[in-house]
């Protein structure tokens, strides 16, 4: 009927969205993380699942409830989450990425417990893990069939770093959040958002515009319609 297509504005579209942090093991029984929480991520997938979308969720380890009608795949390091992404992607309609990738991981896992005794310090070396976004931004469809929107948490210079990483990783919109604004951040219920998209006033500036305080699945349900309307 004319009133459920009002309500599932998002039936018929396949929907990916990343959450939660990635794990990075050290030795057998350490790693290096985050402080995501994957609630983002998670409010993402099941509003676009209510929306009427098809959504398949990747997610780091998060002590979080699977979203009801949602494919849940669930990864632990940021190589895994680039496999899990890299088979979703093709058919994704609109992608958003809220995971909070770890940048880097041990260059090589120790085999056994890395031992205290007989040393004052240790170091570890780390090597880049892959960019998802960036991978995804460099491989989209060029007919705006597919949709693109990272995430990106700053502490300082925040549009600045934003509009950098709108650009430099072909995304259709950018959706940052200070860190120290009261209401975002990890763990919090609500978020503070400043969302960019390309076509500002020139080249190098995207559009930018400041979201007041909301509810993270209101904020998801806003994005997720958004992201619906720039799709072509
Ligand atoms: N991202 C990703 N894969 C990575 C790192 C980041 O897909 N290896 C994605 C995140 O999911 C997010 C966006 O890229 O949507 C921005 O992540 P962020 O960590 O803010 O940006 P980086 O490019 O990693 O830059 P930096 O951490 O140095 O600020
Ligand atoms: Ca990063």
């Amino acid at each position: 009927s004319h009133g459920a297509t009002a309500s599932l504005p998002l039936k018929g579209l396949n929907v990916l969205v990343t959450a939660g942090p990635t794990q990075e093991p050290l030795d057998p029984v350490r790693y290096l993380t985050n402080h995501s929480t994957g609630k983002m991520g998670y409010a993402l997938a099941a509003s676009a699942a209510e929306l009427g979308a098809h959504v398949t969720l990747v997610s780091g380890p998060v002590s979080l409830e699977e979203p009801e009608g949602v494919d849940v795949v669930h990864v632990t390091t940021a190589r895994d989450m680039f496999a899990a992404v890299s088979d979703s992607f093709a058919a994704a309609d609109i992608t958003v990425m809220a995971a909070a990738v770890g940048d880097f991981r041990v260059e090589e896992i120790a085999p056994e417990k890395i031992k205290k005794a007989g040393r004052e310090s240790i170091t570890l070396k780390l090597v880049e893990n892959p960019d998802i976004l960036a991978w995804a931004g460099g491989r989209k469809r060029d007919d705006g069939s597919q949709v693109l929107c990272g995430f990106a948490m700053e502490t300082e210079h925040l549009v600045r770093n934003a509009a950098r990483k709108l650009a430099g990783k072909h995304c259709d919109m950018l959706v940052a959040n200070d860190l120290r604004e009261p209401g975002a951040g990890f763990a919090t219920d609500t978020n503070v958002v400043t969302v960019l998209t390309p076509g500002g006033p020139d080249e190098q500036t995207p559009h930018i515009e400041h979201w007041d305080l909301m509810d993270k699945t209101a904020l998801a349900k806003r994005l997720l319609l958004r992201l619906a309307a720039l799709r072509k």
